[in-house]
């Protein structure tokens, strides 16, 4: 059956008190429409429609990837009058899904569920059970267990408000009826709204059958009003990513302390110490060690390598047996060789550090290309900016770099150079060549040190 899918997310979230749209704020590093629409583009023969309105502009350039069917609802007056707005659009036949920009977490599951207990004269409701309604429309059923009408918090009698079935507002209908349905509703009520939920009755005085499906998790149905809200949600989402990577083989020393905004890809015996943060995409090889308060982002990390603590890598490559960190920053475009060592306090960017070489303290190395087994020495810096340009630096095999050297790019030092430590290197090394580039040491015997005057 064909399915059209509506995703509303033309509310104000005046809670959010943003100047960011509220369905535009992340979960995991996505925003909340995000998630709704990839959920949605995996479901079967699905055509997408995006209903639109405040800061309406900001969603529509940030969903532009997912070529979905913008529909603009000025001046909203609720749910129905939003889906009233898309009627035109909708096929005659198939049936429509309805979903929320601001409800991030349901589950492909949860709506394949709807779906089966979909035909064209059935309608599903996604029902839940909470201990406080309070604020949702209710489920109202007669004798028979039926589905009879959803009433609003604001429109219910005191009885109906005893009732703790709640309406989580995502529905499937059949379009045959749901067009004529949605022609007949009118505002007349606390809100003076028209609700999308008026069109129960109307499908239970059709003769229609309404069948309700429940969520796995309230999580899945829960709407993000406020701040706080999004926060409980993100949690929820990084619990669940967590212990699905644990359910892959990954160990995580404390799931409650992990956050994985984007993919993570795990080898074998990985371990992930507490407060990292995994950004974007990152793989690890086998037998990968992630220290404390590592953050990762765009990055592969090979089999064994071990991050030691408080180390960034962006944009970066490492092959096997590489030891990183601690406090090291490895910026976009390092490349590490097997067995490579980056130690404390080193910055790299755009640097390919070739197999067993070490940078073990208190460097820089920018735009450089290092070959194999280099050892550069505490203090290395790569001066590869004049303000304007950068330069590279190229450093052959076996070099040995003396601690607390300027390598002044362009330059390049040739295979198994030496330079001395303290040295300003402004001209090519070559191979196998010693470089002093310091001033000479001068001293003087029995030097009188000045004395304060009495
Ligand atoms: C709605 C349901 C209620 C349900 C609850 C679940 C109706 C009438 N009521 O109530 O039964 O329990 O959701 O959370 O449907 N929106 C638009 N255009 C509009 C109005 C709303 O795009 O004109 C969007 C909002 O941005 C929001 C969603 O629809 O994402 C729900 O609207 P809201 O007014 O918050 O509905 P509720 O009063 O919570
Ligand atoms: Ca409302």
């Amino acid at each position: 059956m064909k399915q059209d899918i509506v995703i509303l997310a033309a509310g104000k979230g005046s809670r959010m008190k943003s100047a960011l749209s509220k369905v535009l704020h992340p979960i995991g590093g996505l925003s909340m429409v995000h998630h709704v629409l990839t959920t949605a583009s995996q479901l079967d023969k699905a055509n997408l429609h995006l209903i639109v309105g405040h800061q309406g502009e900001q969603v529509v350039t940030h969903c532009q990837d997912f070529s979905a069917n913008i529909v603009w609802q000025d001046n909203p007056q609720g749910t129905g009058d939003a889906l009233r707005r898309v009627a035109s659009d909708l096929s005659k036949e198939g049936r429509t899904l309805t979903l929320y920009g601001d409800v991030p977490l349901i589950k492909k599951s949860t709506l394949e569920k709807m779906q089966l207990a979909a035909d064209e004269n059935t309608l599903v409701l996604l029902t839940a059970f909470l201990d406080n309604p309070t604020g949702y429309g209710r489920i109202v059923r007669d004798l028979a267990e039926e589905v009879k009408a959803i009433v609003e918090h604001k429109d219910a009698t005191p009885e109906q408000h005893q009732i703790k079935e709640v309406n989580t507002g995502i529905l499937l209908t059949p379009n045959k009826h749901l067009i004529g349905w949605l022609d007949r509703l009118t505002n007349d009520n606390a809100q003076g709204e028209y609700y999308l939920t008026d069109i129960i009755s109307m499908a239970s005085a059709d003769g229609l059958k309404i069948v309700t499906v429940h969520p796995e998790s309230i999580a899945e149905v829960t709407g993000v009003n406020d701040r706080l809200q999004l926060s409980w949600l993100e949690r929820e989402y990084q619990q669940s990513q967590a212990q699905r990577l644990m359910s892959e083989g990954l160990t995580l020393l404390d799931p409650a302390r992990f956050d994985l905004r984007g993919s993570l890809e795990v080898g074998v015996d990985c371990s992930i110490d507490i407060n990292c943060i995994i950004e974007g995409k990152v793989t690890l090889g086998n037998g990968v060690r992630i220290g404390p308060n590592c953050h990762l982002k765009n990055c592969h990390i090979g089999n064994n390598c071990d991050i030691k603590d408080n180390t960034l890598i962006e944009d970066s490559a490492l092959e096997s047996g590489c030891d990183v960190g601690p406090f090291a920053r490895l910026r976009p475009g390092t490349q590490l060789g097997a067995n490579a060592k980056i130690g404390n306090f080193v910055e790299t960017k755009k640097a390919l550090i070739g197999t067993g070489s070490k940078v073990s303290h208190l460097s820089y190395i920018g735009d450089t290309t290092m070959g194999e087994e280099v050892n550069v020495g505490a203090g290395t810096i790569t001066c590869n900016y004049d303000g304007v340009n950068k330069f590279q630096t190229s450093i052959g095999d076996r070099v040995f770099v003396g601690s607390n050297s300027s390598l002044v790019a362009p330059v390049t030092i040739a295979a198994g150079a030496t330079i001395a430590a303290g040295s300003t290197i402004t001209k090519t090394v070559e191979k196998d060549q010693l470089a002093f580039a310091r001033a000479r040491q001068n001293n003087k015997d029995n030097w009188p040190r000045p004395v304060k005057k009495s």
